[in-house]
This record gives C-alpha cells, structure tokens and sequence, in this order.
C-alpha cells in the first residue's frame, strides 16, 4: 500500500538515542559514589573499550574532536601536512588545524565514500606526517591498502571511527586497523555517553601514555603540579563513562538492529533508478550504518516530501570540507578539486536509521520515497 503524504500522523526521527533505566541509576551511582573527575567509572570504561576494540589501551577524552587532536598531537604531526577526507564532518580536518598542522585532501571512491588509496597515493608527500581516513556513515575505509602506501614512509595513520563504534574490517574492529583510533560519543553515534565524549584507543603505550597526559593538564606521570607537557582539560567525565559502559554493553545488539533496518531499506529502495543506496558489507567488511545515505536526483525537493510526511532527514554534508566558507578562505579552494566528495554532497540523504525503528516505519518511509517519485514523474 502507498501510504499518502497527508495521511500520516507519526513524526520518525532520524536518530533517537537511548536513556534507559539502567544507565540513569549508573549515572546517579556514579554521581554519588565516585570522584567527579577521574572516578573508577572512567577506568573501567576504558578498560572494557579496550577489549571490545581489541587493543591494548584506550584512553577517554572529552569529545571525538579531542580524541583526534591529542592523538595527532602524540603522533607528532606539528608543522607538517596531514592527508585526510574532503568527505566528512568538519571536525576531522579542523583536529589537524589544531594539532598545529596543515589538513591536505584525497578524494573519496564514490562507491563507499571513504578516501580513495589511489588518491592517497596520489597526493601523499615528504611533508606528510599522518593519514587520516574516516570510516563515513559506519563502513570501514580500507586501512589495509593506506598502510601499504605508507609503510615504507614511518607515516601514522589515525582512523577517525567516530561514526563506526563496531565495525569490522577483515576480522578486527575499526580502531585497530591504524596506529590509533578516535570515536565520539556525541548522542546521534551508535552509542553515547549521555553528552559529548571521546575515546582514543592504540596498541602503543607511548601514544596512550601522551594522550593521558595532554588530556589533563600536560601533568607528568603519578604527580599532582607537574608538567611536561602544554597540555588540555579535555577528560571524560565520571557520570558520563558510568553511562557509556551501560551503553556499551548493549552497542553490538543495536547494531544488529540497525543492519536489520539497513537490508530492509536497501530491500526496499534497490529497484528504483533515481536512487542509490548504500554500500553493502560482504565477509570482510562488516558496516554498522551509522547513517542511512542515499544518494538521489532531486534530493531538496524528496527531503522536503519527507519533512511533509513527518519523516525526518538529514544531509551529511551540505558541502564538502574543502567548500566549507572557513577552509575556502584559509586555503583557496573553489569547487572541483575534489569531484567525488562534491557529488556525494549534491546528492546526499539520510533517512532515518536508529535501532528501535520498526519495519512499519521502514516501509513507511520506503513507500513515501517512491510515491515522491511516482509523483514527480507525472509532472
Ligand atoms: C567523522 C567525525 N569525526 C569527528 C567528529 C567529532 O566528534 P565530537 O562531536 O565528539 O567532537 C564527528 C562527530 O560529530 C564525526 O562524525
């Protein structure tokens, strides 16, 4: 049944993020019962992040941003280059602003739209001091093949995870495929921590033990007023590390909801040309569609039926970071250098996607989507 735009009553929102029972009394025990700063809430996140991920630290930080600019900082980017996604949120290139380094772009294959190896290839140089490649919209980048580029060169690369929390490529989490890993923890991710948050994972000690010191202060280890580094108050919080290890537990659950919710779309809305869908996982790449994005003809004009039909959407991103005002002004671009990345901006929608949408709402949605089609094509 087409289900008219005018019939509809039911608002579905385009992340719903979970606080249940549970995770307000951890937050309240927490509060209670630990230091504010720094309590055991933290440590044993960490350590259970760790195990999930695979390595052998993970360090919390105050926002994914954070995560990113400490780690590039550790990595020991400053003054150099930084070859990263013209394809993603801001933050990805502004950490290497931060960082004290130049952000340098590669385009996107247009198939996953995660940066190209080729391109990386391409544009990497003797100033290049780290990758950074996002796993966008949850599906692994292939790190595999940036590490072969770089392998020779002592290059870092730092995965920017923080729309992948379980992902999986060719048998090991995202996070675990570089030297570091960097996730958010910002509401709208697969799992939060009640707010903003952070968290920095690495096999290495020394990245580890350098991010703990430049999230606190620049403090020098075991001592109260010393400092060997210029450094940040950028930790976690206890309450918030107290609510995501209740998250956490339940983050591999959720997303096996939403790959349920994914192949149900892509059931849905793989028969029509004015559409594409998302890349598909296979045995080696395990995707955890953080996002649902399709790319479509006359994106503007299906958004707003959708916002009609009480279905919210996002675009992810109106632009490029190359096009974004402040990065045209700092570095000159204009449009075109990166055509991979623009046209996943001119085309890109986020449907609705989050672990307790019901398969009415997804027929709900697919069947809108096609009625605006069916529409259009009368016109
Ligand atoms: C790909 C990507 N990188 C970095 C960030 C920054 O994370 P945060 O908002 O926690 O600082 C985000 C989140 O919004 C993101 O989606």
């Amino acid at each position: 049944m087409v289900v008219g735009v005018v019939q509809t009553a039911a608002r579905i929102p385009l992340a719903r993020p979970v606080l249940d029972e549970e995770m307000s009394e951890a937050a309240i025990h927490a509060l209670q019962n630990e230091r504010f700063v720094g309590g055991e809430s933290v440590h044993k996140f960490e350590e259970e992040f760790a195990r999930y991920c695979g390595t052998k630290f993970a360090v919390s930080t105050a926002s994914g941003t954070a995560a990113l600019k400490l780690s590039l900082i550790a990595v020991g980017v400053r003054g150099g280059q930084v070859l990263t996604t013209p394809a993603s949120f801001v933050a990805s290139a502004n950490s290497i602003i931060h960082a004290g380094a130049t952000p340098k772009f590669a385009d996107i294959s247009i198939v996953d739209y995660n940066i190209d190896p080729a391109e990386v290839r391409k544009a990497i140089g003797k100033d290049t001091k780290a990758i950074l490649p996002v796993h966008l919209f949850g599906y692994p980048a292939k790190v595999d093949q940036i590490r072969e580029i770089v392998s020779d060169r002592g290059t870092a690369i730092i995965e920017d995870a923080c729309q992948a929390h379980g992902a999986s490529y060719k048998g090991k989490k995202v996070g675990s495929l570089g030297d570091v890993g960097c996730f958010s923890f910002f509401p709208s991710k697969n799992m939060t921590v009640g707010g903003d948050g952070g968290m920095v994972v690495t096999d290495k000690e020394s990245i580890a033990q350098s991010v703990i010191s430049l999230r606190d202060c620049g403090r020098a280890k075991g001592s109260k007023y010393l400092h060997d580094l210029v450094g940040y108050t950028e930790r976690l919080n206890t309450v918030q590390a107290a609510i995501g290890r209740v998250q956490l537990k339940h983050l591999d659950a959720w997303n096996g909801k939403r790959k349920q919710v994914a192949y149900k779309y892509t059931e849905l809305l793989s028969d029509m040309k004015e559409l594409i869908t998302p890349p598909e996982g296979n045995t080696l790449v395990n995707p955890v569609y953080h996002m649902y994005v399709v790319r479509c003809e006359q994106r503007d004009n299906l958004k707003a039926w959708l916002d009609q039909a009480g279905v919210e959407t996002g675009i992810h991103y109106p632009a490029p970071i190359h096009l974004q005002p402040i990065y045209k002004k700092m570095y000159g671009y204009i449009g075109g250098e990166f055509p991979n990345s623009e046209t996943l901006s001119k085309g890109a929608l986020s449907i609705p996607m989050h672990p307790s949408l019901t398969t009415d709402e997804v027929k709900f949605v697919s069947e809108t989507i096609h009625e605006f089609y069916g529409h259009m094509s009368k016109q």
